[in-house]
């Protein structure tokens, strides 16, 4: 199997490339605006995996890059809902027209497979646990339009050109090479001022973290299983995990276990922050696929790889703990 990876420099993407390399050949293609080289070295090194830098807004060379390829994941996108307050057209640049771009190139490259990494936050602001067919609550965030937007583009694909798509809606993916997300911000903010963590809202949000070690075992399981041509999967662990239960842990892990943790009240983090989310995950469940790691054991595993990355050997064991 001869893969595509757009956005296969930044966190998920790394993480797949390293599981792809397995199957065959691995190109990926992506602009380093916030993705590293470095995290795909041993591939690249070992011949296994080859980089092109390319932006997906530029369809021809995206075109030209697929052809060849056997299926392509769409993984570049901005990745922060918040970005989307502060510039209106970010999600619909990075996020709709590369996905339309990559679905694009797709059909003109003769690429006949194509996953797109989607989102929990289609769902809008429910207290219903969501499953793959509970649509009712429309999108919240600019970041979660863009997401749905790109979901009718994939549909769309696979009913007017013969393509054949599998749809992930992940819940909050954590681990190694994490480069955004509440464990992240919260570690580098104790690494800058070890006195205080300040965190926004009231710490009672509570959403499903997956580790990407789940998240990648479950793209490839999907990928594997499912007869239609179009799957729409939720790839989440079914608990969920309070903001605040990720700051105490980052605090233990750091090298300021005295600091303290201020909130900055309200219920949500900011404007299209969903405060309360949860996935039923039972469709992948049906085709034989379980995560791991609970939400709380990912984010502890977590919170330890990326308290090493951001603290080095100053970063603080975390005792064991349940799930
Ligand atoms: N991390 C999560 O919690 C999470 C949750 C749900 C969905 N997703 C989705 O999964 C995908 C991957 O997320 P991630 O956390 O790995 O993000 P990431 O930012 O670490 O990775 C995205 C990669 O895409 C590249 N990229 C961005 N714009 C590009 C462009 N125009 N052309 C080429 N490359 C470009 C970046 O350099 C980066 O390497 C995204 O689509 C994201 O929306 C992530």
């Amino acid at each position: 199997m001869r893969s595509l990876v757009v956005g296969g420099a930044g966190f998920i993407g790394s993480h797949l490339v390293g599981a792809l390399v397995s199957r065959g050949p691995v190109t990926v293609y992506d602009d380093l605006s916030v993705g590293h080289r470095a995290w795909l070295a041993p591939h690249l090194d070992a011949g296994r995996a080859e980089f092109v830098v390319g932006d997906a807004l530029d369809l021809p060379r995206l075109t030209e890059v697929a052809r060849g390829h056997d299926v392509a994941f769409h993984l570049a996108a901005n990745p922060e809902a918040r970005h989307g307050l502060s510039r209106t057209r970010l999600d619909l640049e990075q996020g709709t027209t590369t996905c339309y771009h990559a679905l694009e190139a797709c059909r003109l490259a003769g690429v006949p497979r194509f996953v797109l990494s989607s989102s929990g936050t289609v769902y809008g602001d429910t207290a219903r646990v969501c499953r793959e067919e509970d649509l009712g609550a429309l999108p919240i965030s600019l970041y979660g339009a863009s997401k749905l937007a790109c979901e009718a583009l994939t549909s769309a694909f696979v009913e007017c050109f013969g393509l054949e798509a599998r749809i992930f809606r992940f819940g909050n993916v954590v681990g190694p090479h994490g480069t955004h997300g509440a464990a992240l911000d919260f570690l580098r903010k104790l690494e800058r001022d070890g006195t205080t963590l300040e965190v926004l809202g009231d710490g009672k949000q509570r959403k499903p973290y997956l580790h990407v070690s789940d998240c990648v075992a479950g793209i490839l399981h999907g990928l594997d299983h499912g007869a239609a041509r179009l799957e729409i999967y939720n790839l989440t662990p079914p608990d969920t995990t309070t903001v605040a239960r990720i700051a105490e842990l980052c605090v233990a892990a750091s090298p300021h276990p005295g600091a303290r943790i201020h909130y900055t009240g309200g219920d949500r983090g900011w404007p299209g922050d969903i405060p309360r989310s949860m996935m039923a995950p039972d469709k992948l469940a049906a085709a034989g696929f379980r995560v791991r790691l609970t939400s709380d054991a990912a984010v502890r595993r977590a919170v330890g790889e990326l308290a090493g990355e951001v603290f080095g050997a100053r970063a603080r064991p975390l005792e064991p703990g349940p799930g």
